[in-house]
């Protein structure tokens, strides 16, 4: 059997539930290796297709969440070995296959591949200890899995191109200043926050939440015109599901909803 380079746990007790992650590779402050990609992404696609989950949580230890891809395992690589290979793509992007929310709960270190696999899920919360950056120009290299094109989108060139070229770490407060991470949380309630905020997520109604975040993704992909008439679709979509009718009937006679996630 292969070693569990990722913890799993499913949390709460309502119809829909979160899947928390834990990368689990302490020792080496949760370097992101193939295996543990792999499995991060096996984790990520059964969660998706499974109806008891509303929502995912990754979060590391309290010293890293990832800092950064292995650079023990990348050292010797050959431009064929990473071409061929299909490198990074091959398992990183499967984060962005997921349809359901995904949090990034951070503490401590997120750099290089850490802070893209970050930027790769739909909001992070952070610990006060936490650190952003991408370092990998002191390594030679660049960013590999997003961090040149996500960074800039979350906190605007300037700093993307101080952090990118400089390889100078972000706080937790610079962080949430610039717009990288939602909210900046006590290091030792970090996971009860996320996990609070991924219940509300479960609460919600599935279909919404989908397309919430298909929504708010296509921001980031489109012109303003095509994403404003995408939202459009998306919103009229919504009439035709039973939670839309249990909402409004629940705002409408003063009771809680109760959403089937249809
Ligand atoms: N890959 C492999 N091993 C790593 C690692 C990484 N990215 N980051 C840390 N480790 C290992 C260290 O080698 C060390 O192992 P040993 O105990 O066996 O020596 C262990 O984790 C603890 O690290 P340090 O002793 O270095 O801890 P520190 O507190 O002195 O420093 C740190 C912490 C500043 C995060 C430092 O470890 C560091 O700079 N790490 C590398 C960060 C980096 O360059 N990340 C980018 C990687 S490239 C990339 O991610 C490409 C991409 O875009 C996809």
């Amino acid at each position: 059997m292969s070693e569990a380079l990722i913890l799993t746990e499913i949390i709460g007790d309502g119809a829909r539930r979160t899947g928390l992650i834990t990368l689990n590779r302490p020792k080496q402050l949760n370097a992101l290796n193939d295996a543990l990609m792999d499995q991060l992404g096996a984790a990520l696609l059964a969660w998706d297709a499974d109806d008891a989950i509303g929502c995912i949580v990754i979060t590391g230890s309290e010293r890293a969440f990832a800092a950064g891809a292995d650079i023990g395992a990348m050292a010797g690589y050959s431009y064929m070995d990473a071409y061929l290979g299909n490198y990074i793509t091959r398992n990183w992007e499967t984060v962005r296959q997921v349809r359901k929310p995904v949090i990034a709960a951070v503490s401590g270190f997120a750099l290089g591949g850490g802070c893209e696999l970050a930027m790769m899920c739909d909001f992070i919360i952070a610990a006060d200890n936490a650190n952003f950056g991408q370092p990998e120009i002191k390594l030679g290299i660049i960013p590999g899995a997003g961090g040149t094109q996500r960074l800039p989108r979350a906190v605007g060139k300037a700093k993307a191109m101080d952090m990118v070229l400089t390889a100078r770490m972000m706080d937790a407060a610079e962080a949430e200043r610039a717009g990288l991470v939602s909210r900046v949380v006590p290091t030792a309630r970090l996971l009860e926050e996320a996990l609070a905020a991924a219940a509300l997520i479960c609460s919600m109604g599935g279909a919404s939440v989908m397309m919430a975040k298909q929504c708010v993704n296509r921001a980031f992909e489109s012109g303003l015109a095509d994403g404003v008439s995408y939202e459009r679709q998306m919103f009229h979509a919504l009439f035709a599901t039973d939670d839309q009718k249990e909402g409004m009937d629940a705002f409408v006679n003063k009771r809680k909803p109760v959403f089937r996630h249809r």
